[in-house]
């Protein structure tokens, strides 16, 4: 089942190829969950799943305490009314004016399917800024929530950097990294996830942890562009690479071939 949210980087095509490399435990841990892709299309017992970006994870935690209640909240913002250039911009004001979480985690997912690309960006106080999509019938994902809906009942989600989730992590764990990517060009620029950049100085620190984990016993699976700073960064670890078609230009109106890889780290 593919994920609710449009997001950048998302793993829906490669979910299959991830699972060969997952070994059985007792808990999936996501440290940058996104949409959910692999969270989607896997059944483990229990789930970690964490993110930094606070919209995003509230409007999960609404939905998994909520269900079929929520799903009927936003509805009504998926109205043809709201489909309009105006209507999106005041709705995105109220967005990033509102105190009240419930609405603003629904606006976030109007946000999400009527704004440019599905982007998720943010100004440097904070605001969303993403520009008005001219979708035709922006589709207003119901089953695709149920089925997040379900399979979240055996999952906690939170808010919190990779490092701080990483380390609660124990044995029964599997984790899988999906880090913002390593830019392929000076000029493509993966890092605007939200208000805060993710730089070699993270990428380094992913693959420390990666490897400290592994030695306690719990495989860690990171997904990044195969670049061969990255096979450094990565070099306690199996390297499996494939090619894949994905957006990789800027304006995101480019699609490319680009080299990825899995690294596996294990005992
Ligand atoms: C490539 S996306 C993950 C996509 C996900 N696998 C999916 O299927 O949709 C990377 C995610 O990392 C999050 N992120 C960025 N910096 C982070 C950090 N320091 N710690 C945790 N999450 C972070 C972003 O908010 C974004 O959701």
């Amino acid at each position: 089942m593919k994920p609710f949210l449009k997001w950048a980087g998302n793993k829906y095509k490669l979910v299959e190829r991830i699972k060969t490399l997952l070994p059985p435990g007792e808990r999936l841990v996501e440290p940058f969950v996104g949409s959910g892709a692999l969270f989607l299309n896997t059944d483990y017992p229990r789930y970690l799943l964490s993110d930094t970006n606070a919209d995003l994870i509230v409007l999960y935690q609404y939905l998994q305490a909520e269900g079929e209640a929520f799903i009927n909240y936003c509805r009504p913002l998926f109205a043809p009314e709201n489909n309009d250039r105006d209507r999106y911009y005041t709705l995105r004001d109220e967005f990033n004016r509102t105190n009240d979480s419930r609405r603003k985690s629904a606006l976030f997912l109007y946000l999400n399917k009527h704004g440019y690309n599905g982007l998720c960006r943010y100004n440097r106080k904070g605001g969303f800024n993403v520009p008005f999509g001219r979708y035709k019938r922006p589709y207003f994902p119901e089953a695709e929530m149920h089925h997040f809906a379900q399979q979240a009942r055996h999952a906690i989600f939170q808010q919190a950097n990779f490092v701080a989730t990483m380390a609660t992590c124990q044995s029964g764990d599997v984790v899988y990294c999906d880090p913002p990517y390593v830019p392929l060009t000076s000029t493509a620029n993966f890092t605007s996830y939200s208000a805060n950049g993710f730089g070699w100085a993270e990428q380094q620190e992913l693959a420390r942890q990666a490897t400290k984990l592994a030695q306690r016993g719990v495989p860690v699976i990171i997904s990044n562009h195969d670049t061969e700073e990255v096979r450094q960064v990565y070099e306690a670890a199996e390297i499996n690479t494939f090619e894949v078609r994905r957006f990789i230009s800027c304006n995101g109106d480019k699609r490319e071939k680009a080299a990825e890889l899995l690294a596996l780290f294990s005992s």
